[in-house]
């Protein structure tokens, strides 16, 4: 939640070669920071805001708007702002305070001479708030963020050094929080503070960024540095000092980002979902890539738990939210089948609030694209403390999870910026299997080449998502007569379940439609009564070669609800000719081991949610009220 970027310097760098070395136009830095803001408006898009500062300038020249981006642009365009040396800019979602002018970011403090950006919540702001209302300090806004700047400010004057200002605010606020600021007094320095919230530093040649992830910078330098937990950065052109909150120097891991520029670009499709669903068979293979050493056996990226400890555990607990928790209820029929563990996947905002019984023989497994979900972390945090072991799936480097966790299985899907997660879903469920069928290998459950042979399915997906991508255009045509539709149901059993509530959450958070997805066992059991004339039902169809019963169990499950009215939109596999009389509608997919089938299910029901989406209007890549990465709990 909320973007942050901030940039000092005036020569810059192209990350992808053909570095000009020419002196950058004046106003550089201003529109390094809209760019990245661009890059990062999926993180929330309630207001955009920009603070500059300059040598000779009396002040920091601001400018903010409520709505999306490009209302800042269009102001920027009718009032431009002085050239500047270095910025700061914020794209939100909404906490504290409404999304006006005057609760977007920047705050500004200290007669003007000072900004501040934050992501995240404090918590004890109003206790704060109250002592700076003692001081005779006045409030623009209702934000939480404007009492830091107020408090940044106080403790400038009294220290006259911005670094140490806001290492003593960091040390006051409690809560969650990145802060960026900028001051008149230091044209060329900008300064950062993280505690529990996302902030890295990009590494550049006579100018440095920093962002809320690497998408803020990648267009500029792959060179980037992971900020610790409590820790300040302060940039300028040609330095980046990093400290802990008690002002002693601290190590930041640097790293090379592995995506490029283009990757998080549209690439000629309409929108970024859109190109994002086209993206899957390359995530998918990508996630694949690498798993195996010169033997066959399978490896994992960055392990650092003991094989012993692997080999002693007794109950795997896969902890995520929305989608992420979906494609963990996939590992889980996965996992348990390869290896007889037994899995749980808990919502990792209920984990750690039930007292859950973990120990030094549970794995926990995080599921996260992001690496920043606040209710992830905390969960993580929590089962670390209680002995477990954390191994974290997770798509962006650089992010605080992996950080934090024993082991990490990187998918690589690539930058994800359509709010609504496609790519993301199917190269975790990937590396789910990829874990499973390591940890069967390293358990002596599966023979190796029982796993080989599972491996070589799973290398032949992305060819057969494709396919089914492919065949977009006859959901895109069902999902466009069906724009009038308020009220569409998802049925699966098995890993189709889990398939049906990924496409109940796709038509929800774009289509503003009420969907709900439930388990084809459960419909006689209650939601059948939803059922009445023309009630629009899609059907996950296990595959007819695996276990017959559940094939046969949801063909009759078809039969149960099409006789009560239901218009049947079914999901299944080539050849599958029981399906066809019951069928109003059938989006084919190709024929794959039932526990692989939802990299395949889930393409249609991605496409339909989009594509209903569209025909409505509605903005596809960023949703209302959603923001990409949730950094608060
Ligand atoms: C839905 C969606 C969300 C995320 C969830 C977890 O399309 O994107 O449900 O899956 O917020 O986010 P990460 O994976 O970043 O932890």
């Amino acid at each position: 939640m909320c973007g942050i970027v901030g940039y000092t310097g005036t020569a810059p760098t192209i990350a992808d070669g053909n570095a000009s070395g020419a002196a950058a136009p004046s106003g550089m830095p201003l529109e390094v920071v809209v760019e990245g803001l661009r890059r990062l408006e999926y993180r929330g898009y309630d207001s955009a805001g920009v603070a500059l500062v300059a040598p000779g300038l009396d002040g920091v020249a601001w400018a903010k708007k409520s709505g999306k981006l490009v209302n800042l642009i269009e102001a920027l365009e009718q009032n431009p702002l002085p050239a500047a040396t270095a910025a700061i800019g914020h794209t939100r979602w909404a906490t504290h305070g409404g999304p006006t002018d005057a609760n977007a970011h920047p705050h500004l403090a200290d007669g003007d001479r000072l900004a501040v950006i934050h992501n995240g919540i404090v918590e004890n702001f109003a206790q704060l708030k109250a002592e700076l209302l003692a001081d005779g300090v006045t409030f623009r806004s209702e934000t939480d963020t404007e009492v830091a700047a107020h408090l940044v400010a106080k403790a400038y004057r009294e220290t006259g050094n911005l670094t140490e200002a806001m290492t003593f605010v960091a040390g006051r606020l409690h809560g969650t929080f990145t802060l960026l600021a900028v001051h008149a007094d230091a044209p060329e320095t900008v300064v950062g503070a993280r505690h529990d919230s996302p902030l890295v530093v990009g590494l550049g040649e006579g100018e440095n960024f920093l962002g809320s992830d690497v998408a803020a910078f990648i267009a500029h330098t792959k060179e980037a540095l992971e900020l610790g937990q409590d820790q300040v950065v302060t940039i300028t052109p040609t330095s980046v000092v990093v400290t802990d909150f008690d002002g002693k120097p601290a190590d930041a891991k640097r790293f090379t980002v592995d995506w490029d520029a283009a990757a998080a670009e549209k690439g000629g499709f309409d929108s970024f979902m859109d190109k994002e669903i086209h993206d899957q068979p390359q995530a998918v293979a990508d996630t694949l890539l690498g798993r195996t050493d010169a033997s066959g056996a399978l490896v994992l990226d960055d392990l650092r738990i003991d094989e012993s400890v692997l080999r002693a555990v007794n109950k795997i607990i896969v902890v995520a939210c929305g989608t992420a928790a979906y494609s963990g209820h996939v590992a889980k029929y996965a996992i348990e089948h390869w290896c007889r563990i037994p899995v749980e996947v808990e919502l990792a905002h209920e984990f750690r609030y039930r007292d859950p019984i973990v120990d030094e023989r549970t794995l926990v497994v995080a599921v996260t694209q992001s690496g920043e979900t606040m209710d992830t972390l905390m969960a993580v945090r929590h089962a670390r403390e209680q002995g477990a072991k954390v191994i974290s799936i997770v798509n962006t480097h650089g992010s605080t999870i992996p950080r934090e966790s024993d082991a990490v299985l990187y998918t690589h899907a690539g930058p994800e910026i359509a709010v609504a997660s496609t790519k993301a879903f199917l190269a975790q469920i990937t590396a789910a299997y990829v874990l499973g069928l390591y940890l069967a290998q390293l358990r002596g459950n599966k023979f190796p080449d029982e796993i080989g042979a599972l491996l070589e399915e799973l290398r032949d997906m992305p060819r057969k998502i494709q396919t089914v991508i492919e065949r977009g255009e006859y959901v895109r045509a069902t999902a466009r007569s069906m724009e009038k539709s308020d009220k569409v149901l998802f049925l699966g059993r098995h890993v189709g379940f889990p398939v049906a509530l990924e496409g109940a959450l796709k038509l929800k958070e774009l289509a503003y439609i009420h969907a709900e997805g439930f388990a084809a066992g459960e419909l006689k059991h209650g939601p059948i009564a939803l059922i009445d004339e023309g009630q629009p039902v899609f059907v996950v169809v296990p595959s007819p070669r695996g276990r017959d019963s559940l094939h046969s169990k949801v063909v009759s499950n078809i039969q149960e609800i099409r006789a009560r009215g239901a218009r049947t939109l079914v999901i299944a596999e080539d050849g599958d000719d029981a399906v066809r009389p019951y069928a109003d509608e059938i989006f084919w997919i190709p024929q794959a081991p039932t526990l692989l089938q939802p990299l395949l299910a889930v393409v249609p029901l991605q496409i339909f949610a989009m594509a209903l989406a569209t025909a409505k209007g509605l903005d596809v890549d960023q949703p209302r009220n959603l923001a990409k990465s949730v950094t608060v709990e």
